[in-house]
C-alpha cells in the first residue's frame, strides 16, 4: 500500500475532511498488528489530515501508587510527559469517565497549557476491560474548533485505537 495521504482541502467541511480521512487511516492502520505503529500514523493523519496544533495519546500507567497519564506517540510541538489524575482537561476526562470539549482553554480551570498556541481541546477517553487505558487529547489554535462532530468521529478512532491496545 501506499504511505500517502490524500490530505483534504483546507476549505472542505468538518465532516467532509473526517469522510474523507477516517478511510484512509482504517487502509493505513489494516494489515499491521504493531499497536505503536499504527497508533503513531493515526496520530501523523489526523495532525496532518485536520490540520491541528497537536495530537497525542496518553496512556494510562502505575506510578510507585498511583496511575498517572503518559504521554504516549503524538505529534505536534512538545507536550507535558505525566497528567495526574483530576488535573487539566485529560485529567479531568479521565477522573470523569467523559468526553470533554473546550471552547476556550483559558477558561478551563487548571487547564494544563503545553503550548501557548493552543486555543481550544477536545479529550476522549478510551477503555480497556472497563477501564479507561488512554485518553486521546487534541488542540487546535483555533478557539471553538470541536464539537458533537468531532465528538461522533473521533469516538470511531478511539474505538480503532481500543482493538489496538
Ligand atoms: N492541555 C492538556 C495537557 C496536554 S497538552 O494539551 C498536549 C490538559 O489540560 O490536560
Amino acid at each position: 500500500m501506499s504511505e500517502d495521504l490524500n490530505i483534504p482541502a483546507k476549505a472542505l467541511a468538518k465532516r467532509e475532511k473526517y469522510e474523507m480521512l477516517l478511510p484512509q487511516i482504517s487502509a493505513l492502520i489494516e494489515g499491521e498488528s504493531d499497536a505503536l505503529a499504527n497508533i503513531g500514523n493515526i496520530m501523523a493523519a489526523l495532525k496532518y489530515g485536520m490540520d491541528w496544533l497537536w495530537v497525542g495519546i496518553y496512556f494510562v500507567k502505575q506510578h510507585i501508587n498511583n496511575d498517572e497519564l503518559v504521554l504516549g506517540p503524538f505529534q505536534g510541538p512538545v507536550a507535558c510527559t505525566r497528567i495526574q489524575t483530576g488535573k487539566g482537561v485529560c485529567g479531568y476526562a479521565w477522573q470523569n469517565h467523559c468526553v470533554v470539549i473546550v471552547d476556550d482553554v483559558d477558561k478551563f480551570p487548571g487547564h494544563i497549557a503545553c503550548s501557548s498556541l493552543s486555543k481550544s481541546e477536545i479529550v476522549l477517553p478510551g477503555y480497556k476491560n472497563n477501564t479507561i487505558a488512554f485518553v486521546l487529547d487534541v488542540d487546535s489554535e483555533q478557539l471553538f474548533s470541536f464539537d458533537e462532530t468531532d465528538k461522533e468521529y473521533l469516538l470511531k478512532i478511539v474505538g480503532w485505537i481500543e482493538k489496538l491496545i
